[in-house]
């Protein structure tokens, strides 16, 4: 018996990968978390399948379960929105599962961080503009920040910043920027990336909060924030260019793209 943890993607019921279907269809018992996982992706569990959603269980409730089927001989799927390497909650379940001495496999899924990207059309590293995104938060109830990953700290070094679970604290997050990338910063705000309400707010440091307060968004959103976002003006990357072709390409060099 394993338990399959598997990245939902970010919304769209397509955005999963051939594995995460193929392990939910191979698994009798799907535990999934709450709605941000799409509910058409539970279309995939074969007939007769113990389907949970785990939002309203504790950590002892959603163990209970794997403890439950492991008794059984069924595999699980759980499925957790985006991927699984940030913000999933994989860290305490498998640690559980570790104590159990129960199986289990992780595979990948598109992050929201991606998806709102791909909803922009942007890429978020640009030659000489952006190299580094860095992908943060701010505290939460449930969790305080460790004391050197502040968002002025991160800001300090300029660059891109993708801040999750935060819309509500939108108002810090500008405050805590301003200084440090200036009014005219970019920023953009995907809510729901690659669901079907999906919509997008772009402005500046400057106006961004009014653009919010205007069209209200509250949670299920990415702040994105840094020139990348309108860099017209790049230098074009080196891999395409004829002498880097010369000496790399064909031959094994540093991969990129
Ligand atoms: C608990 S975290 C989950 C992150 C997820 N594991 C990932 O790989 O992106 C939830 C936060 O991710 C962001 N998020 C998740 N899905 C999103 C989407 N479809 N569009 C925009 N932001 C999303 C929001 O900031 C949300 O508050």
């Amino acid at each position: 018996m394993t338990v399959h943890f598997i990245g939902a993607g970010p919304g769209a019921p397509d955005l999963i990968t051939l594995r995460g279907r193929d392990l939910i269809a191979a698994s009798p018992v799907c535990l999934y978390a709450g709605s941000l996982v799409p509910a058409a992706l539970l279309g995939h569990c074969p007939p007769g399948a113990r389907i949970v959603d785990t939002a309203p269980l504790s950590l002892d409730e959603i163990e209970a379960e794997f403890v439950r089927a492991a008794a059984a001989g069924q595999d699980v799927a759980r499925l957790h929105s985006g991927d699984l390497s940030v913000w999933s909650a994989l860290g305490e379940q498998i640690r559980r599962l570790d104590r159990l001495g129960v199986a289990y496999t992780v595979t990948p899924g598109v992050p929201a961080f991606a998806a709102a990207a791909a909803a922009l059309k942007r890429e978020l590293t640009l030659p000489e503009i952006g190299q580094s995104l860095v992908l943060t938060r701010t505290p939460g109830r449930a969790s305080s920040m460790p004391p050197g990953e502040t968002l002025a700290g991160f800001a300090a070094t300029g660059a891109t910043l993708a801040v999750h679970l935060s819309i509500h604290a939108l108002a810090e997050v500008v405050e805590n920027l301003l200084p440090h990338y200036g009014p005219d910063c970019p920023v953009a705000i995907v809510y729901r990336a690659s669901w079907p309400d999906e919509r997008i707010l772009e402005g500046t440091l400057a106006t961004i909060a009014a653009a919010v307060a205007a069209d209200p968004i509250e949670r299920t959103a990415l702040i994105l924030v840094g020139r990348v976002l309108d860099a017209g003006q790049f230098r074009e990357s080196a891999l395409y260019d004829p002498g880097y072709q010369r000496r790399y390409r064909g031959r094994g060099g540093p991969g990129e793209g």
